[in-house]
């Protein structure tokens, strides 16, 4: 499959092929990180800018070493030092940038659809590294690139998606994916985080975590996105760690192979124990690791790469 797009706004709206088409090139990339000559030019010449809005450790580090492992000149928007301080809109901010000569913006924003907005009227390219409670399809393209490194597959898997759904993007960019490659998907939590309305999208839903975790083959777990809600959701932080939080007593329910992910950042102690974001089911940081090639194809190929066939020995 030859990829033709400028932009990575959502997972919603690529095919099965075309997210294939990113793990392929991704795995490709990951061998390249493994020699001793990590860097490749694909992109000489094209600057790269992380307009971040929102707080981020692992996204925007790893799209800026992407960005560098390709070549591109990277430069990484502080909002606290920019004029949006001043008054500045999102609009002129962009704009300023694409003045500036910048090929790809990656955009982080606390507001849904803000990727797409700015791919309406930009000439350079978008990459959504997280746009409110919407999508984060890096996230999830990272997220399943692991899982297939793993297991070997995705198609008939069960996954199980753990915690604050309602107001996770990275939930919803993972069920769009999931389901599109083939895999089966549970998700839970207390039923004020968790609405039925999800199964339209062809996911179960269970508010018992034992039905939700014992065949799984793999648990993503999430955090409460407190940023987000505008009231509490659940009694106390305390019950919802005794009902939904993976610790070991619940590890013993899981299957022996389950694989333990996260997007991260993690809360020790709440949505999972110390035990078991360290035991030797946790992908947690190869999934962090994963990312790096993931967003390098990214880059790549809304660049105008094409695919995975480009790669060969004389980059
Ligand atoms: N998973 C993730 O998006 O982490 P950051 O918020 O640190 O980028």
């Amino acid at each position: 499959m030859i990829w033709n797009r400028k932009h990575l706004l959502d997972v919603q709206s690529l095919s099965a092929d075309e997210i294939v088409t990113v793990l392929d090139t991704a795995r490709a990339f990951k061998a390249v990180g493994e020699r001793a000559i990590k860097k490749v030019p694909a992109l000489r010449g094209k600057t790269v800018v992380n307009l971040f809005i929102e707080p981020s450790t692992r996204t925007r580090i790893s799209f800026e070493l992407a960005a560098q492992r390709l070549t591109a000149d990277v430069v990484n928007f502080s909002v606290e030092a920019s004029s949006l301080k001043k008054g500045e809109t999102l609009k002129d901010t962009a704009r300023n940038l694409e003045a500036l000569n910048a090929d790809i913006i990656v955009i982080r924003h606390s507001a849904a659809g803000a990727p797409h907005f700015l791919a309406r009227f930009l000439n350079s390219s978008v990459v959504n590294a997280g746009d409110g409670a919407h999508e984060h399809p890096t996230q999830a393209l990272l997220d399943l690139f692991t899982i297939r490194e793993k297991k070997g597959k995705i198609a008939g898997l069960n996954v199980t998606i753990l915690g604050d759904i309602l107001y996770s993007r990275v939930a919803r960019s993972n069920i769009w994916a999931l389901l599109k490659l083939g895999a089966k998907v549970t998700l839970c939590g207390p039923s004020t985080l968790v609405p039925r309305v999800f199964e339209q999208m062809g996911c179960r839903v269970t508010y018992e975590v034992r039905e939700a975790i014992e065949d799984a083959d793999i648990i993503n777990l999430l955090r409460i996105q407190h940023e987000r809600q505008r009231k509490t959701m659940f009694p106390s932080l305390g019950e919802y760690t005794s009902l939904y939080s993976l610790n070991k007593q619940r590890l013993e329910m899981t299957k022996p192979d389950v694989l333990i992910m996260h997007p991260g950042p993690i809360n020790r102690g709440v949505e999972i124990d110390s035990d078991v974001a360290d035991c030797g089911r946790s992908v947690i940081l190869q999934q962090v690791t994963n990312g790096l090639a993931v967003r390098m194809a990214v880059l790549f190929l809304i660049n105008g790469g094409k695919g995975p066939q480009e790669l060969n020995s004389e980059h």
